[in-house]
């Protein structure tokens, strides 16, 4: 037994790392690569590559304590934002554009991507998670 366990963790280092990693943690790496471009198309213009933000104008998304309220950032993704935020103790007062066109799987991708970014966390945030809380914002 010790003995088969040995050679399948060999055969998988000889094979490829990727066959040897969960479902999950696949799912994961897809779910950033599609999070990495769509960040890269929708919001880096404003918020930067690195998630710094920009000046007074565009707040920082990297160790931003707004990501502490994840259904308000999903909201804000699709839906857009007006009026004064306070982002890190600092004030911001522009409009983010919405982005209607975003699928929710596109979403839950951008999430995805900006938590395990900049969030800390090391996990999926699932496009079955993302839905009933985008069926639920409040539309602008
Ligand atoms: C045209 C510029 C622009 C684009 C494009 C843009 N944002 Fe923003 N974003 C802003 C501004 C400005 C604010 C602050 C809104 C306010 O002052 O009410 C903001 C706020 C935020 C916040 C909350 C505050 C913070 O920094 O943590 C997050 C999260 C965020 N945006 C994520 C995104 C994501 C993800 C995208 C791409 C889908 C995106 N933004 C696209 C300008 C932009």
């Amino acid at each position: 037994m010790k003995r088969l366990w040995g050679f399948t963790v060999l055969a998988c280092l000889l094979v490829s790392n990727i066959s040897c990693q969960s479902e999950e943690e696949i799912k994961r790496q897809r779910y950033i690569t599609e999070g990495i471009l769509l960040y890269k198309n929708y919001c880096a213009n404003c918020h930067q590559n690195k998630g710094e933000g920009l000046a007074a104008l565009y707040p920082p998304i990297a160790g931003s304590d707004y990501l502490a309220n994840k259904n308000d950032v999903i909201c804000l993704i699709r839906y857009g934002q007006q009026g004064p935020i306070v982002v890190n103790g600092k004030r911001y007062n522009r409009p983010m554009p919405a982005q209607p066109q975003l699928s929710n799987l596109e979403v839950a991708e951008l999430m995805t991507y900006i938590y395990n970014q900049w969030g800390g966390e090391k996990k999926v945030i699932d496009v079955k998670q993302v839905t009933p809380i985008l069926e639920q914002c409040k539309k602008p």
